[in-house]
C-alpha cells in the first residue's frame, strides 16, 4: 500500500467514483476525438454549471490547458502578465512561451496574488512595434501560495484589464478548492465577472486526468480545434476524460472532495500553530498549508512523510492536502512534527 503524504494532490489516487465512471463507459464502441454522447454530456454539465454562452474543450493536462488556451488568445508578438508565482512561469518549462510566441512578464507578490500596481508596470509601450504588446493578465486560482481572490478582488483585475484592452485568463487547476473555500458558485468568479478563458482543472481534486478549457467569448475559440490538435491534445479516446467530468460535476463530487481536501488543511494548520519552531506564512484558505521549519528538521520529517521544500532560502516548506487526506494522516503527521522540531 502507497503511504500518502502531503506533497501534492497531484500525488493522490483517482477518486473510487471517477475510476467507477471510466470503467461504466468502457463498453462497445463509440466515435472517437469527442463526437460521442459522454463528451456531449459533460459539455452541456458544464455549460449547466458556467452558463450557455460558452465554448469547452478538453485536454489531457494543466499545463496543455494554460498553453493552449493562452495560445489562441494572443499573436507571437503579445506578452502575457502574471504573478512570479505563476505555474505558467515557474514550471511549464517555458512551454507557454515556446507555444504562443509571447514574452510572460512577472509581477512581484507576496502572497500569490497579482496585483494592479504590479500590472501597470508593464502597461506602456503600445503600439510601439519594437515592444512585445501586452495582451492578457492571468491569475491562478487558487494561487500557487494557497491562498484564494475574492470575487471582489478579481472583479477589480477584469475591469482593469478590459478598460485597457486587455483579456484575462484563470489558471483553474483548482478553482474547485477555492470555490468551495469562499463558499460562492463558479460562476461568481468566471462568467460573472468577465474571465475570458478558463483552465478548468480536474485532476487535482480526484480525477485520473482531463483539464477543460472554457472560452466565455467565443471569439476566441473559432481555431481552438486546431490549436489543441497541433498542440497534441486532441484525445481519441475522449470519452474517458468526458466520463470522468460527467462524474466529477454530478452529485456535487467536486465540492466534496475540494471541502475535505480544505478542511485537512485547516485542521494541520491548526495544529501546527501550536508548535512554537514552526510559523505559516500563507493564510490557509484551501488545500495548502506553507511553513517555514528550521533547515535541520526537514530532511528527517520528509523520510516519514514526503513533502517539498518551496523556497529552499527561507526554508520554507509546502504541504498540500487531497481528496483522500485523513484526520489520521494529519494526526500522525503532526505527531511527528511535535516529536521532531523541538
Ligand atoms: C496552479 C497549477 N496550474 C497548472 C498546473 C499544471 O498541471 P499539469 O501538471 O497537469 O500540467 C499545476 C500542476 O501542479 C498547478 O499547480
Amino acid at each position: 500500500m502507497n503511504k500518502r503524504g502531503f506533497a501534492s494532490d497531484n500525488n493522490s489516487g483517482v477518486h473510487p467514483e471517477i475510476l467507477k465512471a471510466i470503467s461504466e463507459v468502457n463498453t462497445g464502441h463509440t466515435i472517437g476525438y469527442g463526437d460521442d454522447k459522454y463528451t456531449r454530456q459533460a459539455i452541456e454539465r458544464i455549460k449547466e454549471i458556467f452558463g450557455d454562452n460558452i465554448d469547452v474543450y478538453f485536454v489531457f493536462i494543466g499545463t496543455a490547458a494554460n498553453v493552449l488556451g493562452l495560445t489562441s488568445i494572443t499573436k507571437s508578438y503579445n506578452s502575457i502578465i502574471c504573478a512570479e508565482t505563476s505555474h505558467i512561469h515557474q514550471d511549464e518549462c517555458g512551454a507557454p512561451e515556446k507555444f504562443s510566441g509571447c514574452k510572460v512578464l512577472t509581477v512581484p507578490t507576496t502572497n500569490g496574488k497579482i496585483t494592479i500596481e504590479g500590472i501597470k508596470h508593464h502597461l506602456y509601450g503600445f503600439d510601439f512595434e519594437h515592444h512585445s504588446q501586452p495582451k492578457v493578465i492571468s491569475v491562478t486560482q487558487t494561487t500557487e501560495l494557497g491562498t484564494v481572490y475574492t470575487p471582489d478582488e478579481l472583479n477589480k483585475v477584469t475591469d482593469y484589464a478590459h478598460d485597457n484592452g486587455l483579456l484575462v485568463h484563470m489558471d483553474g487547476a483548482r478553482i474547485s478548492n477555492a470555490v468551495a473555500g469562499l463558499g460562492i458558485t463558479f460562476r461568481d468568479i468566471t462568467t460573472d465577472i468577465g474571465i475570458d478563458v478558463l483552465s478548468f482543472g480536474g485532476t487535482k481534486n480526484g480525477m485520473m486526468y482531463g483539464e477543460a478549457v472554457i472560452f466565455f467569448n467565443k471569439e476566441f475559440s473559432t481555431d481552438f480545434k486546431y490549436i489543441r490538435k497541433q498542440g497534441m491534445q486532441l484525445a481519441s479516446k475522449m470519452r474517458f476524460i468526458a466520463a470522468q467530468f460527467n462524474r466529477y460535476l454530478t452529485g456535487d463530487l467536486w465540492l466534496k472532495n475540494a471541502i475535505h481536501a480544505n478542511n485537512m488543511a485547516k485542521l494541520l494548520a491548526k495544529e501546527v500553530e501550536k508548535i512554537p519552531k514552526i510559523k505559516i506564512t500563507q493564510k490557509v484558505e484551501s488545500n495548502g498549508v506553507f511553513a517555514i521549519v528550521p533547515k535541520e528538521y526537514i530532511p528527517v520529517l520528509q523520510k516519514d512523510f514526503f513533502f517539498y521544500v518551496w523556497d529552499e532560502g527561507a526554508s520554507e516548506v509546502r504541504w498540500m492536502t487531497s481528496f483522500d487526506t485523513t484526520e489520521e494522516d494529519v494526526r500522525l503527521f503532526i505527531s511527528l512534527l511535535k516529536r521532531v522540531v523541538r
